[in-house]
């Protein structure tokens, strides 16, 4: 990857803003027995007929013109938050529920975010210019968006101590090793010692691309480098041999607010809701038509034809904002729902990515061991119709790289379905699914390239009708289907995740 090119992330900020959580004031008595007696109850296989490619297809092609609405400010196709592209699939989303009528009630939760862009940058190193040099997310800009120059100097230990700051880093580049505390820790320290800029290196060979969270004024502009490329600099640098570097970074980072999008069906349980949810942004890269274009989509289709159908428990679609960014948006919802509305959701159903090109029909690995119990019973509901259609599927870590997240930290059983990103497809999985063993499963993860022909049809049809048979199956009934409990201290879950979001912060 370039390091000119556009990034955006962002962190969470304490705000005072006031915290809307829907359904609160909704009275779960009169819905309960409000049902329309001339739908008949949702059936899985009617609603999973009604799946079709061509409306998807569609959905699809509309949404990547939505994207379009993001070149003015970003010279490409885009539905990163705070951009055109985004403000137009909420748009999209809203007017679609809208036309439901009085199907759904539908909410907009708002919340703060801080939106960071990297216009342009260059990293010199001597007279090198490091390929895997990378800007991090929420780096601030080098003084007066001009290139600075300096010294590099070696930061002992990783950089977590202002102890580790040698003096002559005041006007020079730091040189910092990653590991042990987060990058933002690193930059304010190098910040504080007086450095122009500063360089986080791998302790492996691959490049870093990472983002300094939550911004601090004394964050210096920031990049990110692979092991290999900082071998050879450090051996010079410990032989007390002189390198200097130019750094320069135009960035902005502000503060913003955007938009989680809530609908729930008018009729149906309120005490017992199946909740499901998608991301409805994407990376400042590119359009995000399979991430998550899919998966919002997805949603869309299926909460349409829903309407046809008659519900026994209320569902509870979400189209999550800033996800790429840390899953801003699902933490937001989940830990701003007090006690009592926390335990109504009987489970949460995650839907990222549903067609990657060179997909495998994934299934998130979530057990009741390590998670609220119900999780398995989810995973188990996938494992059966996959094999009632003769497919096959692989298991994949539930570890906190997308919106269940918090649901899971929140004691809400969780799980759902994915086609992988930019994980490599084996040997096995070839013969199992099809596609290209050595490639991506999506090769345009996070890329300008994620556009309406980086979609498979055939896997986003099958997972699209996965989706609409957990929603028919729970919208009918959870018998069977362990009773919500309340998280008592931490669940297992917590230590075995290793992500939050696609977002690295150490
Ligand atoms: C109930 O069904 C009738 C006939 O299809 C329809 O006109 C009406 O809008 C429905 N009401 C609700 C609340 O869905
Ligand atoms: C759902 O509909 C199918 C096809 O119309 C029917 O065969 C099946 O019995 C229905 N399932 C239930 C549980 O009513
Ligand atoms: C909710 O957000 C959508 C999308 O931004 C917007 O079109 C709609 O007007 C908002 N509705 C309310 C009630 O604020
Ligand atoms: C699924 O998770 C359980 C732990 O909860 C683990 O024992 C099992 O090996 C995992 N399966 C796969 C295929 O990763
Ligand atoms: C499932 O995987 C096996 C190989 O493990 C393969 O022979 C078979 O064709 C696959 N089934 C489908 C439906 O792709
Ligand atoms: C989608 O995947 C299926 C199964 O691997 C394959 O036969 C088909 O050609 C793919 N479609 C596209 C457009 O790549
Ligand atoms: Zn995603």
């Amino acid at each position: 990857m370039g390091v000119s090119s556009k990034l955006a992330f962002c962190a969470t900020i304490a705000s005072a803003a006031a915290i809307q959580i829907p359904f609160l004031s909704v009275p779960s008595q009169s819905r309960v027995e409000a049902t329309n007696e001339t739908k008949p109850l949702v059936n899985s296989s009617e609603i999973q007929d009604l799946i079709s490619g061509d409306r998807l297809l569609a959905r699809a092609k509309k949404l990547f013109e939505i994207a379009k609405l993001g070149e003015e400010e970003y010279n490409h196709p885009t539905r990163v938050i705070g951009s055109a592209g985004h403000l137009g699939t909420l748009s999209y989303i809203y007017e679609q529920i809208l036309q439901l009528g009085d199907y759904y009630s539908i909410s907009n939760q708002s919340f703060p975010a801080v939106s960071g862009n990297v216009f342009e940058s260059r990293l010199v190193i001597g007279n090198q210019v490091p390929k895997s040099a990378a800007p991090m997310g929420l780096t601030p800009a080098t003084k007066d968006k001009e290139p600075v120059h300096g010294k590099l100097v070696l930061v002992e230990n990783e950089g977590c101590q202002s102890t580790d700051f040698p003096e002559e880093v005041a006007g020079s580049v730091a040189f910092i090793k990653r590991g042990t505390c987060p990058f933002g820790t690193k930059s304010e320290n190098a910040g504080r010692a007086g450095a122009i800029a500063a360089i986080v290196y791998n302790y492996e060979k691959d490049p870093v691309q990472g983002t300094l969270g939550t911004p601090s004024p004394y964050h210096v502009a920031s990049f990110g480098l692979s092991g290999e490329e900082a071998e050879p600099i450090i051996k010079r640098l410990k032989q007390g041999k002189y390198v200097d570097a130019i750094a320069y970074i135009d960035a902005e980072v502000k503060s913003i607010l955007t938009v989680n999008i809530i609908a729930q069906t008018t009729e149906g349980d309120t005490e017992n809701v199946v909740m499901l949810g998608a991301h409805s942004d994407s990376v400042a890269e590119g359009p995000g038509i399979n991430d998550d274009g899919s998966g919002s989509l997805s949603l869309l289709e299926v909460a349409t034809q829903l309407t046809k159908y008659s519900v026994n428990n209320a569902v509870r679609f979400a189209w999550w904002a800033g996800e790429e960014e840390g899953l801003l948006g699902s933490d937001y919802y989940v830990y701003a729902l007090p006690e009592e509305e926390n335990k109504k959701i009987r489970l949460f159903m995650d839907y990222d990515m549903m067609g990657s090109p060179n997909f495998a029909y994934q299934i998130y690995n979530a057990t009741n061991a390590l998670n609220p119990e119900g999780s398995e019973e989810l995973r188990d509901l996938y494992i059966a119709w996959y094999e009632e259609q003769g497919l096959n599927y692989t298991f994949i870590p539930f570890d906190g790289r997308s919106d269940y997240d918090g649901f899971i930290r929140n004691g809400i059983p969780g799980g759902g379905i994915a086609t992988g990103a930019e994980g490599i497809k084996t040997k096995k999985e070839q013969e199992q699914f099809g596609g290209k063993a050595g490639d991506w499963y999506d090769p345009c993860y996070h890329q300008l390239c994620d556009d309406v022909g980086n979609v498979n049809m055939t896997a986003w049809v099958v997972n699209t009708k996965l989706i609409a048979h957990s929603v028919a199956t729970y919208a009918r009934s959870f018998k069977g289907f362990p009773k919500r409990a309340l998280l008592t201290g931490t669940n297992e879950y917590e230590s075995q995740t290793k992500y939050h979001g696609p977002i690295l912060f150490f």
